[in-house]
């Protein structure tokens, strides 16, 4: 959105710091190293700030939502302009006229939101791709799991309303996009505000109607999660048979622990029930190891279950202690050596799970819907398959946001590898 407002005043895009007029950094603070890289890149924009009194230098998002940080910034990098968090983006225009008629950075973070966002656009030249889009459809978290920043940073749950999310749809769709993927921190509880349970069935159900080529939804929360999602899954050739459902843990008591609402028993019956309804899914997770007072026992439940649920693939992370959530004030005894090595043991597991997934796949045709020319080859192009595994292939590059069938001929751990079939 601040990227189509800012097109529309008439900027041009460039990755170069050094070219560049107007600097923003949109900012993630939900692990502690997303705040240090924050600093190191404001640390490389100070040299030419210095020599550029003109620079306009932005900083928003979640990090700013926290006070620390915006202190960090003002003391650090007083040549920073403008600091605003996630509450106030539909005023970023008004921010902007504040702070350049200000004469030290100009400050403006709310803990409540001033309107729900909406994203719907009148053109869409704010968005990175012509053919993939992100459309939110709930911002915010009422979940509060005791290591996660998000409910702080970005407030209680609010969802959109569904006409106006399939409107958004299908304007895209009239457009050319070929895929939605619908965002929210918990999407399976869309329209809870509203007292629908229901609500995100319905919703996937509504979009799938609008016959848009291709639909994913990320994140969903597995205890929401309910069978009339999966049927719609099922019935509609056009939602994708991909499912990213964090476990964060396999051990019960670390599960209640970092208050996540479900047990180890209950989050594999949702696995198997998937399974059940859609045998082809791709189902891949986010894990946390390290949490504060994890044993090597809970470890081992973690692992157990990785392999109960047969994961393609997952997002692994350290535990990041981030202030002011309940866990920061946990005792954590586990040395960071031990935390590191349980890592590496997991990741083994993920990959050689990852790895035979993709072993599995070579020989079968899949359809890839291209989004991507290689920088260092012009035919070589990629895409992301039904289940959302990346494809290269040789190829013109005219194909980039057509979807075409591949017959596949290699697996990585990470990527496959095919040939383009004549359609
Ligand atoms: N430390 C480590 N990982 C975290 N995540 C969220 N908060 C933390 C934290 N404090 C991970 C969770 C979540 C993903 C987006 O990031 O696994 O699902
Ligand atoms: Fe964070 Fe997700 Fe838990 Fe919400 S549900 S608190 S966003 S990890």
């Amino acid at each position: 959105m601040i990227r189509h407002r800012l097109l529309l005043l008439g900027m041009k895009e460039t990755e170069d710091f050094s070219k560049a007029d107007f600097i923003l950094f949109n900012t993630c603070a939900i692990r502690e190293n997303a705040e240090n890289h924050l600093y190191g890149e404001l640390g490389q924009v100070k040299g030419i700030a210095l020599t550029r009194k003109d620079l306009f230098v932005a900083v928003c998002g979640c990090v700013m939502q926290e006070e620390k940080p915006v202190r960090y910034v003002l003391d650090h990098f007083p040549f920073v302009s403008l600091v605003f968090g996630t509450n106030n983006i539909d005023a970023f225009y008004v921010l902007l006229e504040e702070s350049i008629k200000a004469h030290a950075t100009y400050v403006d973070v709310r803990s409540q939101p001033t309107a729900l966002v909406e994203s719907q656009e009148e053109d869409t030249s704010g968005r990175t791709s012509r053919y993939t889009a992100f459309v939110d459809i709930a911002y915010g978290c009422n979940k509060f799991c005791t290591y996660c920043i998000v409910p702080y940073t970005r407030g209680k749950e609010r969802s959109r309303r569904k006409e106006d999310i399939v409107n958004e749809v299908l304007f895209l769709k009239e457009r050319g996009y070929r895929q939605v993927t619908l965002l929210g921190q918990n999407v399976d509880s869309y329209g809870k505000d509203f007292g629908d349970k229901y609500a995100f069935a319905d919703l996937l159900e509504a979009v799938a109607q609008t016959g848009i080529e291709r639909i994913r939804f990320t994140t969903p929360y597995p205890s929401d999660f309910n069978d009339k999602v999966f049927d719609v899954m099922a019935k509609y050739d056009n939602v994708m048979p991909a499912l990213h459902l964090p476990m964060q843990s396999g051990s019960d008591a670390i599960l209640k622990r970092m208050n996540r609402r479900y047990t180890r028993k209950e989050y594999l019956d949702i696995v198997h029930s998937l399974r059940k309804r859609l045998p082809d899914v791709y189902l891949t997770t986010d894990i946390i190891v390290g949490f504060p007072g994890e044993t090597e026992e809970d470890f081992q439940e973690t692992l157990s279950l990785c392999k109960e649920a047969r994961f393609d693939g997952a997002f692994t992370f350290i535990f990041s202690s981030r202030p002011g959530t309940p866990a920061s004030r946990m005792k954590d005894d586990t040395p960071d050596s031990v935390k590191h090595e349980r890592f590496d043991r997991l990741k083994d597991l993920i990959d050689s799970l990852s790895e035979e997934k993709a072993k599995s796949m070579v020989d079968t045709v899949q359809e890839v819907l291209f989004e991507t020319v290689s920088r260092r080859d012009q035919n070589r192009i990629s895409g992301y398959d039904r289940h959302g595994k990346l494809v290269h292939v040789t190829g013109d590059p005219s194909l980039i946001g057509q979807i075409r069938k591949v017959k596949i001929l290699e697996s990585h751990t990470y990527s496959l590898v095919g040939e383009l079939l004549d359609d």
